[in-house]
């Protein structure tokens, strides 16, 4: 409840006045049977003129109209307010999912984050929104219309009741199975439609390794599969209204055998057993309801309950409670014996205390081996360093700890002498500019990709253009930097990519500077050109670049090889061609490729 009562009070006029507005529904609604008794009982007597009749007619139709207005409005105000729970809700989630630290987020499955903003957020909705419909129906109009039976004739209400309980039952069990069968559905339908978007997306591998046939066998099968649960659906959802209808028509039975007796018997009027008849038919909707709703709060608690977890997970990289108090950084990065192992990160507060709410861990392969072990080093301001090493070494892991993409396991990393775990962590991450391994665009136009957002001078960004050697691919391409990529674009090569994500990186000018492996895609040619103006042009800022190919860290002031996630050696390009084995042979190994 602590999750959505600010949502509801967000919506709370809006919510009691439709509320109020239902109240007033179901009153009117309990008033015309004893309108239609009156009549009834007068036309019975002969004691009615016609004028009468007009005027209580006129008073019915009335009331009708007033019924609808007023319905239309708890509709409108008590479905808008629970859309605009969801929308509200969905955003938090989003912006709570955006603000997981990796560690956290490399255990839970994308699934997971869908089903939590697409079907939690729909549970919480209907139990929430129509739920509280329900419960003012259950117990204002269902009461109501009972205790008006009891009063008339408690002998007959307690006879009509008989087939009620059975209604009760088969919505409540029949509607999970329904729910379930619904769900499994849905689960099915999202299988086929992923397989069918995997077989578009690797269309050249299927058409290349001929695997038409086995694709098209797949979907084959998970058509199938939908089909069969649908049909499992269908076959309750058939079940379901006719058994309900048998029951309700089996209490209007008894009303008319059993009313129609008293009746006769003189023991009630003709009016009292068409009201009875009517009251029945409005009871019916709260009666079928009390099964329904014990469906919609179980799954909107479960749901809610699911939701509580991610919001309230205790996440290991925290903002500090109180930052350093810093205008500027100038890029002083100290490493001080750092260790680091997946799954172990440390936690900023309470050291040791990793909620038991976190989801379950990854098995982890290499639990006791470390992935980065005892890394001490320096970077001085406006260093160039570089980093070099076999696959798998712990490049990528290492230079993720500096904007606090994960914690250390062991040991501290500083910035300009303070524990980046002290300096706020937004101003950290906007005052480093990080080109991750995988050059990732967004779908959009090339300069929505490189700009994201920012507002550079023209200067900058034609200046970035040339160093990124971007110029003449986009004379290329149909309309330049607004030319579309991704889905609803035109398809980059690898190179192109990596080109535009490293104009992304530099456009805006920082003091920390990390690219991982910023040329590998990139023939030899334009890498070189890459490379030479990456170190012509006045960057003003550390830079550390990562790369398997020596050319790119040649001009750096020390050059780093991590092996198995140790520092092996260290130094300037010169040194290490003489001492060190691994580097001397890659270099030579690059040298004797791009002669070829
Ligand atoms: N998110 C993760 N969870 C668990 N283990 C990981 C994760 N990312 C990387 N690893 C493991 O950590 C080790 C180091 O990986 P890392 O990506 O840092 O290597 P790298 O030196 O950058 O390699 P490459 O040159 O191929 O980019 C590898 O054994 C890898 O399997
Ligand atoms: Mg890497």
């Amino acid at each position: 409840m602590k999750l959505i009562y600010p949502y509801i009070k967000a919506n709370l006029n809006k919510i009691l006045l439709g509320i109020l507005c239902m109240v007033v529904v179901d009153m009117v609604q309990i008033i015309i049977p004893q309108i239609i008794k009156n009549i009834i009982d007068k036309l019975a007597l002969a004691s009615f003129d016609s004028k009468t009749l007009l005027f209580q007619c006129i008073f019915i139709l009335s009331l009708g109209f007033a019924m609808a207005v007023l319905r239309y409005g708890w509709r409108n105000l008590l479905m808008g307010s629970a859309r605009n729970v969801e929308k509200r809700i969905r955003d938090d989630l989003f912006k709570r999912v955006l603000s997981l630290d990796m560690a956290y987020l490399d255990k839970v499955k994308t699934g997971d984050i869908m089903t939590h903003a697409v079907s939690d957020i729909n549970h919480i909705r209907m139990a929430f929104g129509f739920g509280l419909i329900v419960l003012v129906d259950i117990i204002l109009l269902g009461g109501a219309t009972l205790s008006i039976m009891i009063v008339t004739h408690p002998k007959l209400t307690v006879f009509a009741m008989i087939p009620m309980p059975l209604l009760i039952i088969v919505t409540k069990n029949l509607g999970n199975k329904m729910h379930t069968f619904h769900t499994s559905a849905q689960k099915s339908f999202s299988m086929l439609t992923e397989l069918v978007r995997e077989s578009f997306a690797g269309i050249r591998i299927i058409k290349v390794f001929n695997f038409e046939d086995l694709t098209g066998q797949k979907v084959k099968h998970a058509s199938h599969d939908y089909f069969k649960k649908n049909l499992k659906r269908a076959f309750i959802t058939a079940l379901l209204r006719p058994m309900l209808i048998l029951f309700f028509n089996t209490s209007t039975l008894i009303i008319i055998f059993y009313g129609g007796f008293l009746v006769m018997q003189d023991n009630l009027t003709p009016g009292e057993l068409a009201a009875f008849l009517q009251y029945l038919g409005i009871l019916a909707w709260p009666i079928i309801a009390i099964g329904w709703l014990t469906n919609l709060f179980q799954r909107g608690m479960a749901s809610l309950n699911r939701i509580n977890l991610l919001i309230d997970s205790k996440l290991d990289v925290r903002p500090p409670e109180n930052p350093v108090a810093i205008s500027k950084i100038r890029g002083e990065i100290i490493f001080h014996g750092i260790s680091f192992v997946y799954g172990k990160t440390r936690p900023d507060q309470q050291p040791g205390t990793i909620s038991d709410k976190r989801p379950d861990k990854r098995p982890d392969k290499q639990d006791d081996n470390l992935t980065l072990e005892d890394i001490s080093l320096k970077i001085h301001k406006g260093d160039r360093i570089g980093i070099t090493g076999h696959p798998g070494s712990g490049k990528t892991t290492l230079i993720q700890l500096i904007p606090r993409l994960y914690n250390p396991t062991k040991g501290k990393i500083s910035i300009d002498g303070h524990d980046i775990k002290t300096i706020d962590l937004d101003f950290l991450r906007q005052n480093i500019a990080l080109m991750p391994q995988e050059a990732f665009l967004f779908s959009g136009t090339i300069k929505e990709n490189i700009l994201m957002g920012r507002q550079p001078e023209k200067k900058r960004l034609d200046q970035i253009i040339h160093v990124c050697s971007l110029k003449t691919t986009l004379e290329k391409m149909p309309k330049g930097l607004d030319t579309l990529v991704g889905e609803r674009g035109i398809t980059l090569s690898g190179g192109q990519k990596q080109r535009i994500a490293l104009a992304r990186t530099l456009i805006t000018q920082k003091p920390i500077i990390i690219l991982d492996d910023p040329i590998s895609q990139m023939d030899t040619d334009t890498a070189s050109k890459v490379i030479l103006r990456l170190n012509q042009i006045n960057l003003d800022a550390s830079l550390i670049i990562i790369s398997h190919r020596i050319s790119a860290l040649a001009l750096c002031d020390t050059i780093y090889i991590l092996n198995k996630g140790q520092i092996e050696a260290y130094g300037s390009h010169k040194e290490l061609i003489k001492s060190n084995a691994f580097y001397k042979t890659s270099y030579k190994v690059q040298q004797s490729e791009k002669g070829i």
